[in-house]
């Protein structure tokens, strides 16, 4: 089989990764990719969301599977651009149509479906610059911190959690402004939860369903949770207290819940479903949806999964998950992200990154995540660089190990928390 696998991150490294060891795979093609996909199969140099080139290229090399890594392209509605089309509809795509993209596209549309179907989820309220005054009174009902949410895509920054009532009105005001542009005309006002977070990913179908191993991830950029939000610092899985009396309450009372109100409502959905959920006091509440997979989330995930993807992939497209199987590695992985000088506010790119030779004698496994090859070298690319994954019997081995070879590999103003999975 041929697969296309769109994306340029470390998630994608992860996944293509996983990928190549499948005795299906014949030829594996990552648009666009980076240096370190480039190790797994062949790079293609066309952006994850022009759907024209894509499908060119894809009935040009015989494309079997669209495995699509961000959620750019799933929003954009690539899942229907390829089913619509005569000529590539014989194309599978792994990923939600664009409705059901919307529950990542969309929080109202989120937070709106979560209450049709009875999950789990914070108090919220939705509000335009016209319901404006409502949405000031909802704010007094609230108690601190407030959280406020920009209603579309805004690239990992449209929440705000603001201290204090004086500060969440000023916000809200700044936002249906126009603060992250079209992304905030809607705003969901939303009841603040207290807990410890994890990421739980969900294969289907649209019927059956398989969960890939719980994991969390760090966000900020300072040790002890601290500083600007990032794409992500590090994750381990598995998290301790996603137990199988947690899991069995997020089973029954999200999962399900979520997988039979896509289909109630005829929202073709065959992909990757991502749970950011609270531990509220042993109970779980959805934060939100996401329609893909997490990073740096994958990076650990995937060092998890014994089966093959490409068996479970299948089984999304066949609708016949129920009889694949999936065996997880009961060993814990730990991912560390080593990131540039001054990310994720301004930094440089193009240094030279060293030690790979080093790296390369023990048994952590590196992600790309902002990589590219200039004359010869492997040069930094991005904000977050590499991804070092390792695995151990025990947390403390695994970030040790992690530890380890992110000192060895080198290049100018790296970066990296030293403290992931300090709260597990
Ligand atoms: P998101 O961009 O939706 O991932 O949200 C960013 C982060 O804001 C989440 O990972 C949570 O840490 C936090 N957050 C979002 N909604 C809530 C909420 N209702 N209560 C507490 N924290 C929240
Ligand atoms: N790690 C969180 C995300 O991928 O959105």
């Amino acid at each position: 089989m041929n697969i296309l696998l769109l994306g340029s991150g470390g998630r994608e490294h992860a996944l293509a990764w996983k990928i190549a060891q499948s005795p299906r795979v014949d030829k594996l093609y990552i648009a666009p990719g980076n240096a370190g996909t480039a190790q797994a199969g062949e790079n293609v140099d066309i952006p994850a969301t022009d759907f024209a080139a894509l499908k060119v290229f894809a009935l040009e090399r015989s494309i079997d599977m669209i495995v699509v890594g961000p959620e750019d392209p799933l929003v954009r509605g690539i899942y229907d651009e390829f089913r619509n089309d005569i000529a590539t509809r014989h194309i599978a795509v792994i990923g939600p149509s664009a409705n059901g993209a919307r529950l990542e596209g969309s929080k109202e549309f989120a937070k709106e479906f979560m209450l049709r179907h009875g999950i789990p989820t914070a108090r919220h309220l939705s509000v335009s610059a016209e319901t404006l005054d409502e949405g000031l009174a909802f704010l007094e009902t609230l108690q601190a911190p407030y959280v406020l949410k920009a209603d579309g895509l805004c690239a990992g920054k449209g929440v705000l959690i603001l201290p204090t009532l004086d500060e969440a009105k000023r916000e809200l005001r700044e936002m249906l402004g126009g603060m992250f542009g079209q992304a905030s005309a809607t705003v969901v006002i939303e009841e603040y939860l207290s807990g410890i977070e994890c990421s739980v990913f969900v294969l289907t179908d649209g019927e059956h369903y398989k969960v890939l191993p719980v994991a969390k991830d760090y966000k900020r950029v300072g040790e002890g949770d601290t500083g600007l939000n990032t794409g992500g610092m590090g994750s381990v899985t598995p998290v301790p207290f996603a137990d199988d009396e947690f899991m069995r309450k997020v089973r029954e009372r999200i999962i399900e819940p979520t997988i039979r109100g896509l289909r109630e409502e005829e929202i073709v959905y065959k992909g990757f479903i991502f749970l950011g959920l609270m531990n509220v006091a042993g109970d779980p509440m959805v934060i939100e949806y996401n329609v893909r997979m997490g990073d740096p989330e994958t990076e650990s995930v995937m060092l998890r999964l014994q089966s093959d993807l490409v068996d479970l992939l299948e089984g999304v497209c066949r609708e016949d998950l129920h009889r694949r199987t999936m065996i997880l590695d009961p060993r814990t992985a730990a991912c560390v992200m080593l990131v540039s000088g001054g990310y994720p506010g301004k930094y440089e790119k193009g240094f030279p990154i060293t030690g790979f030779n080093l790296a390369e004698a023990t048994d952590s496994v590196l992600f790309h995540a902002g990589t590219a090859v200039k004359d010869g070298r492997i040069v930094t690319n991005g904000g977050r660089v590499i991804a070092v994954c390792s695995y151990g019997d025990t947390k403390e081995e695994a970030l040790a190990k992690s530890y380890r070879v992110a000192d060895m590999l080198c290049f100018e103003g790296k970066y990296f928390r030293r403290d992931i999975g300090f709260d597990l």
